[in-house]
């Protein structure tokens, strides 16, 4: 492959959107069948595909708000109008929306641990293919990837966690820079010892 400093760049500057700033227009069908491909491209041992994904668009995204308002009214009895309203909007925020579902299979040689990340990989996959293709793009869990309730209408089998979902739409306002650790801080060189 040749050596793309554009890549680079991207890796390099990525920052994430905020979904509550994000407008139309989301990602096509093209753009979105890329940002599922790369995602579906990480490194995954033993190639078990430890992952699947729910794509939310159009009045789906309101209707899975409704069921968020249900569990949040039921959960939440003294909760106010406005803060029901806030969530069923949750997934309006966004053109797009698609929830990145870890799927593992215990009791075998691939560790869990490895299946876990191979998730967390799409969704980092994700976030760049979105950028790349001038999209805003951010990861959240909130409160509603945690919910059983909230996990059995999406359809969630025994083995399934949410590992997060993913907002992708138009940018309506500048990013700015957020401080970034050290590398001196979380890098050491390993040496024998003695
Ligand atoms: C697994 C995971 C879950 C996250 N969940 C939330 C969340 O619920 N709410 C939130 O404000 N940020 C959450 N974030 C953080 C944002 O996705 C993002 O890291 C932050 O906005 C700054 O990102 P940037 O460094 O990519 O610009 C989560 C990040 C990860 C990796």
């Amino acid at each position: 492959m040749a050596r793309s400093q554009e890549t680079i760049d991207l890796l390099l500057t990525r920052r994430s959107a905020k979904a509550l700033t994000m407008v139309e227009p989301g990602p096509s069908e093209d753009e979105l069948q890329t940002i599922l491909r790369a995602g579906a491209r990480v490194p995954d041992h033993g190639k078990l595909a430890p992952w699947r994904f729910i794509v939310f668009r159009g009045e789906a995204r309101g209707q899975f708000g409704a069921v968020l308002r249900d569990v949040y009214a039921r959960a939440q009895p003294g909760a106010t109008n406005d803060q029901l309203d806030f969530e069923a909007g949750r997934l309006t925020r966004a053109p797009v929306v698609v929830a990145v579902i870890s799927r593992v299979t215990p009791g075998i040689k691939i560790p869990e641990w490895e299946q876990l990340l191979s998730a967390g990989a799409v969704c980092q996959n994700m976030l760049i293919a979105a950028t790349a293709l001038g999209f805003g793009a951010q990861w959240l869990t909130e409160w509603y990837a945690f919910d059983a309730k909230v996990n059995e209408a999406l359809g969630l089998g025994e083995n399934e966690k949410v590992a997060g979902y993913l907002y992708f739409g138009s940018e309506s306002v500048p990013k700015d820079e957020r401080p970034r650790p050290e590398l001196s801080e979380i890098t050491s060189e390993w040496a024998a010892k003695g």
